[in-house]
């Protein structure tokens, strides 16, 4: 046991709203995507039946053209904006309309093992119904979200990246308009001081993607062709080329043929996008700009991710490690998702800055895969000390250590009990 895992495992327990977790109370009262999969990881340490109900619970909302939204509303609450009335996405339960990084199959690989290793009865029909659900999700992906055939997924809405107001998004977001026909009524700033928030501008250009996507009738085609904001992601693109990897492995066992070959063609279009995006002058891979069909530069965590998905040259790992190490440099604990010495830099303010353990927890798995063991147990162990002495904070300033944002977070908590073993 960690020094902190019974206050880890309470806070899952305290979160639980009946086989879903919601990311922390009050300010995110429901079911999201990413979320949840880190959850199940964190719940596959002590309780592999728990684990499982998670992302039964989550695919309740997953979409019949495969997607998996990026929040389940299970059960009402008014703590929380936009709420189902403003997504209008009359879901049979209700959910938003947009998703998030597809970690769902990453989870279940994990999940899986966890429960063979443990004898869980009853485990393999489980695995396989999620895995037809994972695989229809990730056909979605690919037909809705890479329709000119990059190999690479785009975000057509800040929120899918999970980094919200990220500088990656600053300049694409710019063109957005900032008019809406939704009223806006912020409560996220009621639970967490503005500050560490995005502003009220940012605000006002997530909701006019909203309304953009609802006035499409929520039709990926639709949505394609009006988005004023279609960013080919490198991090959602790596997290997806990651989760498929993970499928495969599952599917040697429980798949068939047809699926084996389906997920092998996916794997090898997703890597060769990736691979694509790599930027030797700046040492790390780089967004694609689908409107402005330009590179984004900006330094941003999501340059890393690359790793969970692509085994690098000598000469890309050697330029990446030494990357890593200058983001690291100064810092109380990283990997910060945005480098201090980036003019963007602001280390309380949500992805601006600030340390999130579960990029860490991505981060470190790419290193570790790519030969880096040493540098990965460092990070891991900055992240695993400033939760212990800072609390399951939903992200931590890299320069103080000091805990942000919502507190007895469960991604927090999951990664706690993952990381630190
Ligand atoms: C929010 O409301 O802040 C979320 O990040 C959207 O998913």
């Amino acid at each position: 046991m960690l020094p902190k895992e019974d206050a880890a495992r309470a806070i899952l327990a305290r979160n639980d709203r009946g086989g879903y977790t919601v990311p922390t109370d009050r300010l995110y009262p429901f079911q999201w995507n990413w979320d949840s999969a880190f959850v199940a990881m964190g719940f596959a340490v002590f309780d592999v039946d728990r684990a499982y109900r998670e992302l039964e619970r989550l695919i309740e909302g997953q979409w019949d053209d495969g997607m998996i939204p990026h929040i389940v509303f299970h059960a009402p609450s008014d703590t929380y904006f936009p709420g189902p009335d403003v997504w209008g996405t009359r879901h049979r339960v209700p959910t938003s309309g947009i998703t998030q990084p597809a970690v769902f199959g990453m989870a279940l690989r994990h999940v899986h093992e966890a429960a063979l290793a443990a004898g869980t009865a009853g485990a393999t029909e489980r695995t396989k119904v999620l895995f037809k659900a994972a695989l229809r999700s990730h056909r979605w992906w690919l037909n809705a979200r890479d329709p000119e055939g990059l190999g690479l997924v785009s975000i057509l809405h800040p929120w899918e990246s999970g980094s919200d107001n990220s500088p990656a998004w600053d300049e694409a977001l710019a063109r957005v308009p900032t008019t809406t026909t939704t009223a806006i009524r912020r409560k996220d700033t009621g639970h967490v001081d503005a500050s560490m928030r995005p502003r009220d501008e940012d605000y006002q250009r997530f909701i006019h993607l909203v309304d953009t996507y609802r006035d499409c009738g929520w039709d990926p085609t639709r949505q394609w062709e009006a988005a004023p904001f279609k960013i080919a992601d490198v991090q959602m693109t790596a997290i997806l080329a990651r989760a498929t990897a993970d499928l495969m492995r599952l599917a040697e066992t429980l798949g068939t043929d047809e699926e084996k070959d389906e997920l092998s063609r996916m794997h090898e279009r997703l890597r060769a996008g990736l691979a694509d995006r790599w930027r030797p002058d700046l040492s790390r891979f780089v967004n694609l700009d689908l409107i402005s069909r330009r590179d984004i530069e900006t330094p941003t965590q999501a340059g890393f991710i690359p790793l969970v998905a692509l085994t690098l040259d000598d000469a890309q790992r050697t330029a990446i490690v030494a990357e890593v190490e200058r983001w690291l440099s100064g810092m109380f604990v990283g990997v910060p998702s945005t480098p201090s010495f980036s003019p963007t830099f602001e280390p309380k303010r949500y992805w601006r800055g600030p340390v999130w353990a579960v990029i860490n927890w991505l981060i470190c798995d790419g290193l570790r895969l790519n030969g880096s063991e040493a540098l990965a147990r460092r990070i891991e162990q900055t992240v695993v000390q400033a939760i212990e002495s800072a609390g399951f904070c939903e992200y931590f300033d890299p320069t103080t250590g000091e805990g942000l944002g919502g507190d007895t977070f469960s991604w927090t908590a999951a990664a706690y009990m993952v990381l630190g073993r």
